[in-house]
C-alpha cells in the first residue's frame, strides 16, 4: 500500500504542494502519494491520530493551522518551538513530531541570491502566520538588525513578546532599509498596492515577497522602476518542501530547472 502524505489548510484550492511532492515521488519511485485537503478546526484531532496509526504518513501545513496543530502534537522541533509555527508532521519513534521548514526555506532562497546579509537593515511587512519564521531566519544569517510594520500594531506588540530585538515601526511609515521583505497577503489580487513610498528607498535595495503567484506583484513591479533588486516567494516554497521531502523520504530531491519551472503557474 503507497503512503499517504497531506496538505492541510483552508483555503487549499490555490496549494502546489501536491504537484511538487508528486513530481518528486514519481522521480525517486517512491511508493507514496500526496494529496491536499480543505479543513476545519474540528477535524485537526482526527487527522493527527490518523497519523499514530499510520493511516497517514505526514502533512504540511498552510494558514490558518501552523500554530493550532501545536497542542495535538507529542513534540516540537527546536525551530518550530521557537517560532510557534509547524508546516511539516511526522511519526518518530511514536511520537507525532512537528517542524518548521519554512525557515529553512526563507534562509535558504536569501542565501542563493548571495546577498550579503550579515550587518544589514530588514524591514518586514506584516505580522501573520509566517513571519515568525521569517525573523529567526534573519536572525541566523546575521542581520542587524529587523524592523516590523503592520496595519494591526496589536500583532506587531505580540511578536515583540517572543523577538525583544525587533523594533516595530507604523504602518504606512517608510525609511530607507537594506532588504524590505513583504510577508503580507498584499498582492496576491493583481491589483493590490501596499502603502510605501519606493522613492524614498535608496537604489540597490533588496525587495523580497513572499508571494509567488502571481510571480510580480504591484510590490515587485514598484521596486523593479525604482531600481530595486526583487525576488518573489517561489524559491523559498521549494525548499521547506525539498526538506519536508527528505524528513519523510530520506531522499533529498534535486532542485533542477524542470522543478522550478513546474511551479510557472
Ligand atoms: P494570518 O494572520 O492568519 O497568519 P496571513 O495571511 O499570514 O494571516 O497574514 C496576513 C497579513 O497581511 C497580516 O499581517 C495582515 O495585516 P493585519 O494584521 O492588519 O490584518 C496583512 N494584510 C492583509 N490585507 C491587508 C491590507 N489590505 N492592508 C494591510 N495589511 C494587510
Amino acid at each position: 500500500m503507497k503512503k499517504k502524505f497531506l496538505v492541510i489548510g483552508n483555503p487549499i484550492d490555490h496549494s502546489l504542494s501536491p504537484k511538487l511532492h508528486n513530481y518528486w515521488i514519481k522521480k525517486y519511485k517512491i511508493g507514496a502519494v500526496y494529496e491536499k485537503k480543505l479543513l476545519n478546526n474540528s477535524e485537526i484531532e482526527d487527522l493527527i491520530y490518523n497519523i499514530r496509526v499510520e493511516k497517514i504518513h505526514g502533512i504540511n501545513i498552510t494558514v490558518p493551522f501552523k500554530k493550532i496543530v501545536i497542542p495535538f502534537l507529542d513534540e516540537l522541533s527546536e525551530e518550530a518551538e521557537i517560532s510557534q509555527s509547524v508546516n511539516t508532521i511526522y511519526k518518530k519513534d511514536n511520537k507525532i513530531i512537528g517542524e518548521n521548514t519554512d525557515i529553512e526555506g526563507f534562509k535558504l532562497s536569501l542565501e542563493k541570491t548571495e546577498l550579503e546579509t550579515k550587518n544589514k537593515k530588514a524591514l518586514i511587512l506584516g505580522a501573520g502566520g509566517v513571519v515568525p519564521s521569517i525573523i529567526i531566519a534573519l536572525k541566523k544569517m546575521q542581520i542587524k538588525k529587523i524592523y516590523l510594520s503592520n496595519r494591526t500594531e496589536l500583532k506587531t506588540i505580540e511578536l515583540k513578546k517572543n523577538f525583544p530585538e525587533i523594533e516595530i515601526i507604523k504602518w504606512g511609515e517608510t525609511l530607507d532599509f537594506d532588504i524590505i521583505i513583504n510577508a503580507t497577503s498584499i498582492g496576491l489580487k493583481e491589483k493590490d498596492e501596499i502603502n510605501i513610498n519606493y522613492e524614498q528607498i535608496s537604489k540597490d535595495r533588496f525587495f523580497y515577497d513572499v508571494i509567488y503567484n502571481p510571480p510580480e506583484t504591484n510590490f515587485l513591479k514598484n521596486a523593479k522602476k525604482c531600481g530595486g533588486i526583487t525576488k518573489n516567494g517561489k524559491m523559498m516554497f521549494i525548499y521547506q518542501a525539498q526538506k519536508a521531502f527528505s524528513i519523510w523520504h530520506k531522499v533529498v530531491p534535486e532542485i533542477d530547472k524542470e522543478t522550478i519551472n513546474l511551479l510557472d503557474v
